[in-house]
């Protein structure tokens, strides 16, 4: 990238670009580049991105707690596109020590971010040493109380390797769920059976509950918790803001 134009102005150009223009954008630009796939509706990502460049590199962060029905999609998904899914492992002597002193589900007594930090976090930090760029499935809509404001991309200095620079790519930003649902029907894109099951928002097994109609997707996370600290770390910078 061109580094007398600010990721600021890149920003207010990609704002109103599809989705799919601002992943080439991001292709183009980077050859060291990787989607963080959640095995939810960010798959949508994964289906533009392998008509651009079929061998795109795709992970997950399995945390050990995922619900079964997302491990069934990501073999799913590893079949369909005929791509590499590759997962990312916590550190087990961390996780071993976290569940010997505090068991099993500690989150729902002293909040997620400790056991997040050591399942989700600590995998990203690692992974994320490797490239120069990554996509995420963020979008404003998932979470007024702290993804309102989420640029396009984004200078990632909280998990940039020191002294140089990793971009953050959230190319689906601007779209709401209706439009995600409308390419994944276009599309015929498989998806993660638990949304037939009444999931709208996709994390641990423990930690996600279905929503009913009127309430908020986020409400379905971390249910115990206030609003404002619904993040887990993988995307910290929204809260600091
Ligand atoms: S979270 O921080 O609250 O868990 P959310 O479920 O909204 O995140 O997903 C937003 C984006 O974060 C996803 O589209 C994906 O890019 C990334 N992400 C979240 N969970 C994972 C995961 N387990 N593996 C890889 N990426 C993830
Ligand atoms: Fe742990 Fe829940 Fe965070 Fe998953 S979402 S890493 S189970 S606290």
């Amino acid at each position: 990238m061109n580094q007398a134009i600010s990721f600021q102005d890149i920003d207010a150009k990609l704002q109103d670009a599809p989705p799919k223009d601002i992943l080439s954008y991001a292709l183009e630009e980077h050859d060291n580049i990787a989607i963080s796939f959640s095995g939810a509706e960010d798959i949508v990502l994964v289906d533009m991105a392998v008509k651009i460049r079929p061998d795109i590199a795709v992970f997950s962060l399995d945390t050990g707690r995922l619900h079964a029905e997302t491990y069934q999609f990501i073999e799913a998904v590893r079949k369909h596109y005929g791509i590499q899914v590759e997962l990312l492992f916590p550190d087990a002597a961390a996780v071993q020590k976290l569940v010997k002193e505090k068991g099993l589900f500690s989150f729902y007594e002293d909040n997620h971010q400790e056991c997040c930090g050591i399942r989700k976090v600590g995998p990203l930090r690692k992974k994320l040493l490797e490239l120069d760029a990554w996509i995420t499935g963020q979008r404003k809509d998932q979470s007024p109380g702290t993804r309102a404001n989420i640029p396009v991309i984004q200078n990632d200095k909280v998990f940039a390797r020191p002294g140089e620079s990793l971009t953050k790519f959230n190319p689906l930003v601007n779209w709401s769920s209706a439009q995600v649902w409308e390419y994944i029907r276009m599309f015929d894109v498989p998806y993660n059976s638990l949304h037939d099951k009444g999931f709208k928002s996709i994390g641990c097994e423990p930690c996600t509950r279905p929503t009913h109609p009127g309430q908020h997707e986020r409400e379905g996370r971390w249910w115990w918790e206030e609003s404002t600290k619904k993040e887990c770390g993988l995307h910290i910078d929204n809260v600091k803001k």
